[in-house]
């Protein structure tokens, strides 16, 4: 742990959030994806960006390939590495969204807790919840990553759904934006997770 005495804020010397969202012509966000593994989050997070970067919007997925691998790597899935990953990621995405990016986060993020935490410290404005639901027995059939079969067989442990928990939102309305998986084809989910996207990242004045 750093003692705070000895850190030395720059802030008031750093270019602020505006102007370099005037830069960019276009304003920061997180839109924070959560579910199951297996629910859809990173093909809607990658559509997402594609989408978004095809009309000239500046854009950073967050996921567990570019964040457990490299700055996460030190935690594991007990309750509290779960809690300090999140931390983090949500401290990495406030970095981004203050430079203007458009930042598209997708992790389990498996308590209402952790949600809670991520919009505190990203801020109520720059936040966007959207639960991306589907059941565990769908995500099971899926098994995109093969995880589930081993959670089974008892080789993956503190496996989300089976051994540690996961929280929907409560109440529903936490969630500004729900996109049921199991229910609505991918093209449809992207459509309303872009729809309600699109207006938080235009400027005002733009
Ligand atoms: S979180 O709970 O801390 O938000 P995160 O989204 O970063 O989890 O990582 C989840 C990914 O890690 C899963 O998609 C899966 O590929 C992998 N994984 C490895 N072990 C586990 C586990 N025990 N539970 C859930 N996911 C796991």
């Amino acid at each position: 742990m750093s003692s705070p005495e000895n850190i030395y804020p720059t802030f008031g010397r750093l270019i602020g959030r505006d102007s370099k969202e005037t830069l960019l012509k276009q304003r920061g966000l997180v839109v924070w994806l959560y579910g199951l593994s297996g629910s859809g989050k990173s093909t809607l997070a990658i559509a997402l960006e594609r989408r978004l970067h095809g009309e000239g919007v500046s854009t950073q997925v967050l996921d567990g390939d570019n964040i457990r691998s490299g700055l996460n790597r030190n935690l594991g899935f007990s309750d509290d590495e779960r809690k300090e990953n999140i931390r983090r990621i949500a401290e990495v995405a406030k970095l981004f969204a203050n430079a203007g990016v458009v930042t598209v986060a997708s992790f389990i993020c498996p308590r209402n807790e952790l949600r809670a935490m991520a919009r505190e410290i990203i801020g109520q404005e720059d936040f966007l919840e959207v639960y991306v639901e589907c059941s565990f027995e769908t995500c099971e059939r899926r098994d995109v990553k093969g995880l589930y079969a081993k959670a089974k067989a008892g080789e993956v442990k503190q496996f989300t759904g089976r051994d540690s928990t996961f929280e929907p939102p409560d109440p529903r309305q936490a969630a500004e934006l729900i996109l049921n998986t199991d229910e609505q084809g991918e093209e449809e989910s992207i459509e309303q997770l872009y729809r309600a996207v699109h207006p938080r990242v235009a400027l005002p004045n733009a």
